[in-house]
């Protein structure tokens, strides 16, 4: 789609076209992970974040009794870090290895390149969408993914509500305009009271679709999905767009598909979201007390043992950034969905 003079987009539409755009979507055209990019992801921050999942999984795998073959699925392999470190220390675990089938889910081709490039291994299947998938167990994994999904915004006033666009004035210059909205009808096509005691709600179609999906899989198929996300866990939605670039935060209207914008999840919605879909545990933590009940202090340890101070000093003050509580560790919260009968709780 081509952006024109009076354009009215709504706010999804308007992040679908910045981000993914096949020509100039800010996903499909960059590498905008760590120092030189536009913000660092966890996995980018330390080798010790994956390795916790790795151990993860492997576990959650031995308590879904060892499948001799199932799915591991990756949600958004960004510049393929995590999986790469996933399938180094899966190497270590050779009945695990060759019971996993590893696939990636990665709408960016630009990004495909580089995690190809990055990982080397000829295990990996890249999954062109979730019916791919065949009726073995699955575990889905997914570091900030669903926050790089577009979301609709909904505000409410004087009792009406309107859906929040994007209307491109004279030379393209981009403001918001609130238009009309039936939100009875909304909740009768999606099944769900999104605005029960709200004034005003982030809502996200393209997270719906995966979750229908997703839980379809695991009430099926048996498994799971791990979520590691920036998000909060209070009922009442907040206002949360967030345009960001070189490690700085943006005006979600200014540079066009040069930013990357993201929000918080509302792990509330989700909650209700997967209640929807049918019986099924849900339980979430933050990242701090995931990470620390895994072990990562313990992993540090053993890592650092013959280092030189100043890389020891280094490797602990990654481990600081994911785990501090003014940093990473509270801002971003874990969420693990799996079957009602399925009580595996490591790491919560
Ligand atoms: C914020 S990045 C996170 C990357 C990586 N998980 C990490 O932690 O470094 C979001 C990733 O999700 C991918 N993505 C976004 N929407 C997607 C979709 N609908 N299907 C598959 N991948 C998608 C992006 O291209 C990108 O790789």
């Amino acid at each position: 789609m081509k952006i024109k003079k009076n354009n009215l987009l709504s706010i999804d539409k308007y992040i679908e076209e910045a981000l993914y755009n096949k020509k100039f979507g800010y996903y499909m055209t960059k590498d905008p992970f760590g120092k030189k990019g536009d913000f660092i992801t966890a996995p980018n921050i330390s080798i010790l974040f994956s390795e916790m999942i790795a151990i993860w999984v492997i576990s959650f795998w031995e308590n879904l009794k060892c499948p001799k073959e199932f799915n591991l699925i990756e949600l958004g392999a960004g510049n393929g870090e995590m999986m790469k470190i996933l399938i180094k220390t899966f190497n270590q675990f050779p009945k695990f290895k060759k019971a996993c089938n590893i696939n990636i889910l990665e709408k960016s081709n630009f990004l495909k390149k580089l995690q190809k490039e990055n990982i080397k291994d000829k295990k990996i299947k890249w999954l062109k969408n979730l019916n791919d998938l065949n009726t073995l167990p699955c575990i889905f994994i997914a570091n900030e993914f669903f926050d790089a999904l577009p979301i609709k915004q909904f505000i409410k006033k004087k009792n009406k509500w309107y859906e929040r666009h994007v209307k491109f004035t004279e030379h393209k210059k981009p403001k918001y305009v609130d238009v009309l909205f039936n939100m009875k009808k909304f909740e009768k096509e999606i099944q769900l009271k999104i605005s029960y005691k709200q004034r005003f709600i982030e809502y996200s179609s393209l997270t719906m679709n995966y979750f229908e999906k997703i839980t379809k899989k695991i009430k099926f198929n048996n498994g799971g999905i791990l979520i590691i996300d920036y998000g909060y866990l209070d009922k009442k939605f907040k206002n949360t767009i967030q345009a960001v670039s070189k490690h700085k935060y943006k005006n979600v209207l200014s540079n066009f598909s040069k930013s990357d914008i993201t929000y918080n999840l509302s792990f509330y919605l989700i909650e209700q979201i997967v209640k929807k879909f049918g019986l099924f545990n849900s339980i979430t933590t933050n990242q701090k007390k995931f990470l620390i009940k895994l072990g990562i202090f313990q992993r540090a340890e053993i890592l650092t043992k013959n280092m030189p101070f100043t890389k020891k000093a280094d490797i602990y003050f990654r481990i600081k950034k994911l785990v501090d509580e003014n940093a990473m560790g509270d801002l971003f919260k874990v969420m693990l969905v799996t079957n009602k009968n399925n009580k595996f709780q490591l790491g919560f």
